[in-house]
């Protein structure tokens, strides 16, 4: 049992880079930005490059996936965050840097969901929820250390190092998932039975190896893999619910505070660059802390309550932050506003942070898991660049007012679309999951 815990920090560094890479660009660029002279769409450019990365990278991911198998994919991103990495610490131009921060990209929309994918398959149904959701853990840290490395390294300027170590996480992840197996369910859907039983009895208790593996062979032949597979009627609803909750991880506006907290602390009136990345790493903090509340809570309590206790709360906060803006006084605005993007993106930690991610890795059945979570992670990344790109003339045009209960609105929609068809998928094996959306394919 312990090894599956082993395997899953390893496979996790992905989640770390997915929250180093796309978190420490927003330090690095206060002094990219003089160095090659760039201009404000340039510096968008320079900003949204892995953003737009991840989006194509989540559209190949999947076929990718599904033929090759999910370890040996995971081992490719390994590759391509090293390079990306390097590449991006030593970049002489502006176009240097957006390509290197193309193929980081690239590589975080793959492992964005090939890591929950390959962590939910290998995961004992019990504590399911929780291997899931290390994932996200880890991607709260790597969000956090990118704001420590960017503190860290600020003095002089030394942006290449804020981007550059990013390739120590990558090389954990590469040399790291040289030793893991590959996936027992991606095995025995492409017929190597005989090594998918060699893996479920290495990460398995001996009486329950042979038993899963039954289970995992009926329920894949109850369906044939075909990408046709998605239009299915049967997975209408499984498709609905993950790109629905795709979509609203986004547009309820997790990034604008993850990328910039500094630009809303400082707009809210906090006297001095320093206390804006003071209260930044508290909110940094606050997402780690309670993805691990998650964590502990998603076998117990289930996916459900948490996402809706989460969506209700991260409405709340914002209704806060928005009365905040508009009441003017600088003082009381910069303690409220600190008050409630801590209280928002601990909600949103608690709820639509991991619930998302986990349950887009259980509620699709095996023969289109791939093409399927790619559809879903592609919504995500797609509405992640969209709102990345609005946000600054939203803010700038309509003013925060507007910007924040406008995404406490969106809010509300998403709460009763969650209420109404989220299923709860706690303790069910992934092949019970599977039969209740009937015959898939
Ligand atoms: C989201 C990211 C977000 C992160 C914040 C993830 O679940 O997909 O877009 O930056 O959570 O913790």
């Amino acid at each position: 049992m312990g090894i599956v815990y082993v395997i899953a920090g390893v496979a996790a560094c992905a989640g770390l880079l997915f929250g180093f890479d796309t978190g420490a660009i927003s330090g690095a660029l206060l002094f990219i930005r003089p160095e090659f002279r760039l201009s404000p769409l340039q510096v968008g450019v320079v900003t949204s490059a892995a953003l737009a990365g991840a989006t194509a990278g989540s559209i190949v991911g999947g076929a990718l996936a599904d033929r090759i198998g999910r370890r040996t994919v995971i081992l490719i991103t390994g590759v391509l965050f090293c390079v990306g990495s390097i590449l991006s610490a030593l970049a002489a131009s502006a176009g240097w840097l957006v390509l290197s921060r193309l193929i980081i990209g690239v590589a975080i929309g793959i492992a964005s969901f090939v890591a929950p994918m390959y962590l939910s398959e290998i995961s004992p149904p019990r504590n399911r929820g929780l291997i899931v959701a290390l994932n996200q853990l880890a991607i709260t840290l790597g969000i956090l250390a990118a704001y420590v490395v960017a503190y860290a390294f600020e003095p002089g300027g030394r942006w290449r190092w804020m981007l550059g170590v990013g390739v120590v996480p990558a090389l954990i992840l590469l040399v790291g998932m040289l030793f893991t197996p590959e996936s027992p369910r991606w095995l025995a859907r492409s017929g190597r039975q005989e090594q998918a039983l060699a893996v479920l009895r290495r990460v398995r208790p001996p009486d329950q190896a042979s038993v899963e593996l039954a289970e995992i062979l009926s329920a894949a032949g109850a369906s044939e893999g075909r990408l046709s597979g998605l239009l299915a009627p049967a997975l209408r609803m499984p498709l609905v619910i993950g790109v629905g909750l795709a979509v609203l991880q986004q547009i309820t506006g997790i990034n604008t505070v993850i990328y910039y907290a500094p630009i809303i602390f400082q707009r809210a009136g906090m006297p001095g660059a320093a206390a804006s990345i003071l209260a930044t790493m508290g909110v940094g903090v606050a997402n780690v802390i309670m993805t691990i509340v998650a964590l502990m809570l998603l076998d117990r309590a289930g996916r459900r309550p948490l996402l809706l206790v989460g969506e209700a709360g991260m409405v709340a906060s914002l209704v806060l932050l928005s009365v905040g803006f508009a009441s003017g006084s600088q003082g009381a605005t910069a303690t409220i506003a600190t008050v409630s993007l801590v209280a928002y993106v601990g909600f949103f930690a608690i709820g639509l942070g991991p619930v998302f991610w986990v349950m887009i890795s259980e509620i699709y059945p095996l023969s289109v898991r791939g093409a399927a979570m790619s559809v879903a992670t592609f919504a995500n990344w797609f509405s992640n660049l969209v709102v990345a790109l609005v946000f600054p003339s939203l803010i700038a045009g309509l003013g925060p007012v507007v910007a924040f209960s406008g995404f406490a609105v969106i809010g509300v929609l998403g709460f009763l679309f969650s209420f109404r068809v989220v299923p709860e998928t706690r303790g069910r094996t992934l092949e019970e999951i599977e039969r209740q959306w009937g015959r898939a394919t």
